[in-house]
């Protein structure tokens, strides 16, 4: 597997609990390279655009008005295999179903607010990356 990018973003109730460090030395101690980063807060329109891939889902409305509900922090990182292995360090969507020690068995309040998301393929990952940066923020 050769060194890929992928698209994270600490959700407003990780910021809203003051563990964003937190979570950002976990990315660093497992080894990846943050090669761009933002705090900033969604509109309601952007986390709708966002998250449009669930539009027909029941849960849409709650996330896209939770995920505009505070500040987000959105970062592209790069290493070896990043996507699978964010997702991996991320843990199950479900805070009761995440393995012990992944970020959302550790800080995830629920299903909706489970305080970090990861593109989930190379492709998504690349839509998801211009759609918070574009060239020059990337070092
Ligand atoms: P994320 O990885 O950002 O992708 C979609 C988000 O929708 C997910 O994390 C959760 O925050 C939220 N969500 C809420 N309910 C569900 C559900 N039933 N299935 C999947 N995702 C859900």
């Amino acid at each position: 597997m050769s060194i890929q990018q992928t698209l994270a973003m600490i959700k407003p109730d990780a910021t809203a609990r003051n563990i964003t460090g937190k979570i950002i030395a976990r990315i660093e101690e497992e080894g990846f390279r943050i090669v761009a980063m933002r705090k900033l807060k969604l509109s309601k329109e952007m986390a709708e655009a966002f998250y449009a891939v669930h539009k027909e889902r029941p849960f849409y409305g709650d996330l896209t008005a939770f995920m505009s509900s505070g500040p987000i922090v959105a970062l592209c990182l790069e290493r070896e295999d990043a996507i699978a292995k964010w997702r991996e360090v991320m843990g199950a969507t479900n805070p009761e179903k995440a393995a012990e020690g992944t970020i959302r068995k550790l800080f995830a309040l629920d299903m909706e607010k489970n305080s970090v998301h990861g593109s989930d393929a190379p492709e998504t990952a690349a839509v998801e990356k211009a759609f918070f940066f574009n060239g020059i923020d990337f070092l």
